[in-house]
């Protein structure tokens, strides 16, 4: 099946359950300082699993294009990918179990079409530990669905040791595979984070693929959460009803909700019964132009099956990305785009490709999402432009770094240092090249301050990406109406002209970028902070609207540029119905009065591209 089938069959199934079908949110997360991109469908729709009212009601779909950057040295086997789909739908304190897995199951084997007898179900165990019992009630759903399909439903409880057992159907697994948070298991999450059990869907691509006569894996029984091969994780049911409190133990959530996420990627494959990814469209028109543009076959050998891989899982992310308006930079989101480009044409090399070819894969990559997000289409050229030059940068100094790499005994910081400012060798390439060569990373005589320095970026980017959590703290959430105050106290002073153009927020302080054309003069700031520590002092009241996005605009809300608004949307005012100071569209959440933010003070403001500023704010008691 096409891979543009199953995103929208997926989207008309839930649609005739009564889900609101939303657009994709940007893979830049506003408003959210830990983490640098969208890494699953759920994460928007964190304040809403909390219990906020969501503008569109309790039954909620969508297709949410995510990028996770760790797993970008995982990608070249058959199923990991940066970039990829997750098809979601949510109930927010509406249906449960029930309802839920009767649809996974009906959409997977009748929309879908998949043969029943290839599927596979895990269940949570339970906790004592937790206080939270196995989840009998999946259990039994499960058995009537498979039993109604003419299919085993013989229940496996320690699938470690029974291995797949006769009829096993249904395996049950503890905290650390059936449990869902954005922080993964139970112990690793922080106090307020939601989450709960969750059941996950398998499936079967032939005993054939099982490893098993394979050392590694010899001795152990194969069983759906075995790295064999011979099955793949298709989608996930996460039962998100608790939430983790101060002592460590969880409480019920003041809603039951669903948080159902399936990869279009995989899902696509299991169409087509075939365990690579890479097989389905969503990549065949990249590989066959990499076929095409090299003269090797993406068969040939294991080798070059796996740059194929790389190749096109990192233009399709980097197109993608960039499509999403970050485009190859030294820090933050743009460095991941610089480092998969780089990382494509490392590989490409190594397949023989010396001349320049990512423009080629653009108009390649756009074709594929043609119907389902033409805006990467429109920015084609753009997109075009940008990694060209990039190419230009890199390719031509590559073979000279690779020379270079060769002579190297070591890697120390120093030639660390050398690669990163003399062949643009990200600091990751390098580490990779010593890996794959064997080479030593000396660490301890690292002219530590180089290091550091060829290391900035990476770290500057990296930490942030731990967990990819949203913070809800009130600090945060302080700062997060902050931000509405210091944007209406700009458009104030510096006039109308003055857009936001992104923010960050940590428990320390605010920072915001708008575009302004010069810095704020010494006056400015000090009549920028009077007029938000005069809003702060008024302890104006903040109050939230869901309204037509019409009606919103009309009534002077301020949009974000670039983001895609469903029709409904969430308006916060700060100030009275007649006399606002501010007033924006916006998920919240806000603190209720603005004296709760504190006074404000100002840290310092810098140029960070042309025509955009940034400006740092923090609570004086900080
Ligand atoms: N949040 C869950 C996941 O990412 C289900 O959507 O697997």
């Amino acid at each position: 099946m096409h891979p543009d089938d199953v995103r929208q069959k997926y989207l008309d199934f839930f649609r005739k359950q009564q889900h609101a079908i939303l657009p994709s949110a940007p893979m830049v997360p506003e408003n959210d300082p830990t983490t640098l991109f969208t890494g699953s469908g759920m994460q928007p729709m964190i304040t809403y699993l909390l219990g906020e009212a969501h503008p569109k009601g309790k039954r909620i779909a969508d297709s949410q294009r995510c990028f996770r950057s760790q797993d970008i040295e995982e990608v070249g086997d058959n199923r990991h990918t940066t970039y990829f789909e997750m098809l979601g739908n949510w109930s927010l304190g509406d249906y449960f179990k029930q309802e839920q897995l009767n649809w996974v199951f009906t959409f997977l084997t009748r929309e879908l079409e998949l043969d029943p007898q290839k599927l596979y179900v895990t269940v949570f165990s339970g906790s004592e530990k937790l206080n939270i019992s196995h989840d009998q009630e999946s259990v039994e759903i499960w058995q009537k669905l498979f039993a109604a399909a003419g299919c085993s439903t013989g229940v496996v409880k320690n699938p470690d040791t029974e291995g797949m057992a006769k009829d096993g159907r249904i395996f049950f697994f503890n905290e650390k595979k059936n449990w869902w948070s954005r922080a993964g298991v139970p112990d690793n999450m922080p106090v307020g984070e939601p989450g709960g059990p969750d059941s996950e869907v398998f499936y079967d691509f032939g005993a054939e693929l099982a490893l098993h006569e394979d050392s590694s894996f010899a001795k152990l029984p194969c069983h759906v959460n075995c790295d064999c091969g011979r099955f793949l994780e298709i989608c996930n049911s996460v039962f998100m009803q608790f939430q983790k409190q101060a002592d460590g133990s969880f409480t019920e959530l003041s809603q039951k909700n669903v948080d159902f996420g399936g990869g279009l990627e995989r899902l696509a494959a299991a169409t087509i019964n075939n365990p690579d990814v890479f097989a389905t469209q969503l990549f065949t028109p990249i590989i066959s132009k990499i076929e095409s543009i090299s003269g090797v076959t993406y068969d040939a050998d294991e080798k070059s099956r796996y740059a194929f891989r790389v190749i096109a899982d990192h233009i399709r992310a980097a197109v993608m990305l960039a499509s999403d308006g970050v485009l190859p930079a030294n820090k933050e989101q743009g460095y991941f785009v610089r480092r998969l480009l780089r990382r494509a044409i490392r590989y490409a090399h190594d397949l023989g490709i010396k001349q320049p070819f990512l423009t080629e894969l653009v108009p390649v990559v756009a074709a594929i999402y043609a119907k389902a997000y033409p805006q990467v289409t429109e920015q084609q050229e753009k997109i075009t432009t940008a990694f060209a030059l990039e190419q230009q940068k890199f390719q031509k100094v590559l073979e000279k770094g690779l020379r270079h790499f060769s002579t190297l005994k070591k890697v120390d910081g120093e030639s660390a240092f050398q690669l990163y400012e003399t062949y643009g060798f990200p600091f990751e390439l390098t580490q990779e090249l010593a890996r794959e060569r064997g080479l030593d990373i000396a660490a301890d005589d690292f002219n530590k301050a180089r290091a550091d320095h060829a290391a900035a970026s990476r770290t500057a980017s990296a930490g942030k990406f731990r967990g990819g959590l949203q913070d809800t703290s009130e600090i945060a959430t302080r700062y997060h109406t902050a931000t509405h105050l210091l944007h209406a106290a700009l458009r104030k002073l510096l006039g109308t002209t003055v857009q936001q153009k992104g923010s960050n927020i940590t428990g320390k302080r605010l920072r915001f970028d708008f575009s302004h054309d010069r810095s704020l003069t010494e006056s400015e700031i000090s009549q920028l902070l009077s007029q938000i520590n005069e809003w702060v002092a008024a302890d104006l009241p903040v109050s939230k609207k869901i309204q037509k996005k019409e009606v919103a605009l009309k009534s002077g809300a301020l949009a974000f540029f670039g983001e895609q608004y469903p029709d409904e949307v969430s308006v916060y005012t700060i100030g009275s119905e007649k006399d606002w100071v501010s007033r924006e569209l916006c998920g919240g959440p806000h603190v209720t009065h603005t004296a709760e933010i504190g006074k404000l003070q100002f840290m310092k403001q810098q140029a960070v591209a042309a025509g955009v500023r940034r400006i740092y704010l923090q609570v004086e008691s900080h």
